[in-house]
């Protein structure tokens, strides 16, 4: 059978002889509710939704404000605070030179991040270096999860920003249990 084949309900078909992949947060198949939803985005007329001269822009833009608001309502953000990327690496980007950008001005110059933290974020780290931030890897314990003593340790008045993921797909666990208190 081949990976790519669908089941009449349009999910792609499992291969037996094909290891399983659990990590779901990496990458996944769509969701048809999704797929059917943007199809007509992706083979009808295109609109670019910053061209809003015409009418296939505006069409364009409303879905994308639309969905800004949906993804605001899902996690109990306000549409202002959702930016779209074209992927996590960007993501990281924005906000790490961001924060570090913001903050240094106030003297704000210390990163502070896990020794489990994707190269996404990692490399952005390791590259601020060269604009005068001063990088802190806080360890992890044998289970990925983060010392939360160390991690508060490590925050003080020279700290920019405290970046550490939510879960780690390679790990299956969330490396900042309990930290939610310290992470704001
Ligand atoms: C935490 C994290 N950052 C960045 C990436 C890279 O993602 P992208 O390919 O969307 O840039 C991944 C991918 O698994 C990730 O898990």
């Amino acid at each position: 059978m081949n990976m790519l084949e669908r089941s009449p309900d349009g999910r792609s078909a499992l291969d037996a002889s094909m290891p399983i992949d659990l990590d779901f947060q990496a990458t996944t198949r769509l969701d048809p509710r999704v797929l059917e939803l943007k199809l007509p985005y992706l083979s009808g007329p295109a609109g670019n939704p910053h061209s809003t001269s015409h009418l296939h822009g505006i069409a364009a833009l409303k879905a994308v404000e639309t969905a800004r608001e949906e993804v605001a309502d899902l996690t109990g953000a306000s549409a202002d605070e959702i930016v779209f990327t074209s992927g996590a690496t960007e993501a990281n980007n924005l906000l790490i030179r961001g924060a570090f950008g913001a903050k240094r001005k106030n003297g704000r110059r210390t990163i502070v991040t896990a020794t489990t933290e994707h190269k996404a974020v990692l490399e952005v780290a390791a590259h601020l270096k060269t604009e005068g931030a001063q990088i802190q890897h806080v360890p992890v314990s044998e289970y990925g999860l983060i010392d939360l003593d160390r991690l508060k340790g490590s925050v003080d008045d020279s700290t920019a920003l405290v970046t550490v993921m939510t879960a780690n797909t390679s790990l299956s666990g969330c490396p900042c249990q309990n930290c939610h208190p310290h992470g704001r």
